[in-house]
């Protein structure tokens, strides 16, 4: 990938963040503190990303920051992605959801399908060779209503063309605790992502 090219891509990355920035296609733009767009690799030259990390919806400390996974739940992502031998800098970030709901409640359905396109447009020009989504909403996302984390967990999946893991969100590993069956099964998974990529 030639430099312009990978300069391109990161403009291109930048003029979707603009965008979403000033997105009012549901109340949660005129709530929120900032949009959280996500992150790009760091570097980024343009092609292609290895990974990209499909969250739900950012909380207080990433709408305070404009940046995903930057709070709690951030901090056990980084270490478990770090333990699976994945450095955080070199993946892609995102959410379902640009901006936070109020109180963290769950998202709702018409915000859902008002933030549909900006993921949609973030798969299109990250191409990613593996996307995991973590937990429930982002699971959906990918796989539809009545998707089970338990059972899609753990291997591989094609979904219209894209290589996917479901995996447990951080924050029900924070919950469940250290003895939990979400921190085991995301550092697993994670494990599993990891081995994947190196093949
Ligand atoms: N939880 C998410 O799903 N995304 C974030 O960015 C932070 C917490």
């Amino acid at each position: 990938m030639s430099d312009t090219a990978g300069h391109d891509a990161a403009g291109a990355w930048r003029e979707l963040a603009g965008q979403v920035d000033g997105c009012r296609a549901c109340d949660l733009g005129l709530v929120r503190t900032h949009a959280v767009p996500g992150d790009l690799p760091d570097p980024y030259d343009g092609g292609p990303v290895p990974l990209l990390l499909v969250g739900e919806a950012p909380g207080a400390d990433e709408d305070a920051l404009g940046r995903p996974f930057v709070g709690r739940s951030g901090r056990l992502l980084d270490q478990l992605l770090d333990e699976a031998g994945l450095d955080r800098t070199g993946v892609a970030v995102a959410n379902v959801l640009k901006c936070r709901p109020p109180g963290n409640r769950a998202p709702r359905a018409r915000e859902l399908a008002a933030c549909r396109p900006w993921l949609h447009r973030q798969l299109a020009l990250l191409q990613p060779r593996v996307v995991v989504t973590l937990g429930g909403s982002a699971t959906t996302w990918f796989f539809g209503r009545g998707a089970r984390l338990t059972t899609l967990r753990g291997r591989p999946h094609e979904v219209d063309g894209r290589t996917v893991f479901a995996t447990y969100h951080p924050s029900a590993a924070l919950r469940f605790g250290p003895r939990g069956a979400p921190l085991a099964g995301l550092r697993e998974d994670l494990g599993t992502v990891a081995g994947w990529l190196a093949r």
